[in-house]
């Protein structure tokens, strides 16, 4: 029975392919969750704005984001050239993307104090192959009326839902605020026909990305098993547990072990993370009119806003990014996804999120807002 459960939730890990944090049961790190209660507590505006900012979603939880404080209405934010994804992301195009998310989130909690935000974005030239050393954006907050964006208040409940989504299909009053709130990059729906056929090349996406083993890899590189390791990391794809601690799988899994295609644990994963491709019930997506890196920041604040408005409405979002990625392995499916979107060059499909009613989600673990500033 205990080597059951025990399989079940090692098996979890290779379902969070793209990152995320698998909880079965408590204790969880709690110290990496402190981010969740630290938002606001500061005095100075910007680092009210940007402890915020830090709760965004982004790729396998890497949270690229490094900020350098100018004073306390200004600062200027780059990427963290630590915090990229060679293999899935080969041109940063899913990091920057999160950091689209980071500047949306940075944005709404500045005008919930009152504060204008201005995003000067790429001031010394958009980064071309790869995020460099230059600033991703300058940041400048100027004191104005109230202007309270109601979507401010779901910043620290949204979640990514890796669960399974019940049979229940979200409404079309509901698809319609979601694109309300994203603005017009976005689109959802539940069409029968493109549910089945979105469904089908994500499936196909997420088995290539799992059963490749240098895709696979990067993500068994950043998984963090058991409490002990989600503390000293809180970030990448944590797998916490009872069972975990109980068993102190933390120390006795290897990495090898959440590689290997012939293990239980591996096929179980796999399963589960398609099970999930195979339960959405409903797609949200951003699309732009081509890939700069301008797009590709608008693309990850139109996507925040429609994940904070589905928190608001009871839906639960989870991004399915495989077919959407660059490398060789990829080609076919990033072809066949923009087919059966109907979008053609030099427009671009951005993301791509299953959308449905799942189950209660953790927060996922955040470095600290201290440890993201730059010295
Ligand atoms: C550009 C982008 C791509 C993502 N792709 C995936 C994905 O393919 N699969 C997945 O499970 N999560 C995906 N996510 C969700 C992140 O893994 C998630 O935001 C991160 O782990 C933090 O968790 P949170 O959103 O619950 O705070 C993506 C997020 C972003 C911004």
């Amino acid at each position: 029975m205990q080597r059951r459960k025990f399989m079940k939730i090692i098996g979890g890990s290779a379902a969070l392919l793209a990152g995320g944090t698998y909880i079965w049961a408590a204790p969880t790190a709690k110290s990496a969750r402190a981010a969740w209660t630290e938002a606001g507590q500061y005095i100075d505006p910007i680092r009210s704005a940007l402890s915020y900012a830090i709760l965004a979603p982004n790729p396998h939880n890497r949270q690229p984001w490094l900020v350098e404080l100018i004073s306390d209405t200004e600062a200027v934010l780059y990427c963290d050239e630590d915090r990229h994804l060679p293999v899935t992301d080969p041109i940063d195009r899913q990091i920057t993307i999160g950091l689209g998310c980071f500047l949306e989130l940075f944005d709404v909690a500045a005008s919930n104090n009152s504060y204008r935000a201005d995003i000067e974005l790429f001031s010394l030239g958009a980064h071309t192959s790869r995020l460099d050393a230059r600033p991703v954006a300058r940041l400048l907050l100027t004191p104005v009326k109230q202007k309270f964006d109601p979507l401010f208040t779901q910043i620290i409940n949204r979640r990514t839902d890796r669960s399974p989504f019940s049979e229940q299909v979200p409404n079309l009053q509901n698809l319609t605020a979601l694109q309300e709130a994203a603005g017009s990059l976005s689109g959802a729906s539940t069409r029968t026909e493109l549910v089945s056929q979105l469904r089908r090349v994500c499936h196909e996406a997420a088995r290539i990305e799992i059963m490749t083993s240098h895709t696979h890899g990067e993500s068994v590189e950043l998984m963090r098993v058991g409490r002990k390791a989600v503390k000293e990391n809180p970030d990448g794809i944590s797998i916490e547990g009872a069972m975990i601690e109980i068993l102190n799988v933390g120390r006795a899994i290897s990495k090898e072990a959440l590689a290997n295609h012939g293990a239980t644990a591996f096929k179980q994963g796999k399963q589960m993370y398609l099970d999930a491709v195979n339960s959405a019930k409903g797609f949200f997506w951003v699309v732009t009119s081509d890939n700069s890196r301008a797009n590709q920041i608008a693309a990850g604040r139109a996507y925040v806003r429609g994940n904070l408005k589905a928190t608001e409405l009871g839906l639960s979002m989870h991004p399915l990014s495989q077919a959407l990625q660059e490398y060789p392995e990829m080609a076919e499916q990033l072809v066949d996804v923009h087919k059966i979107m109907n979008i053609d060059a030099p427009a671009r499909l951005q993301m791509l999120a299953r959308v449905g009613y799942g189950k209660a989600q953790m927060q996922s673990p955040r470095w600290s807002l201290d440890s993201r500033i730059r010295a």
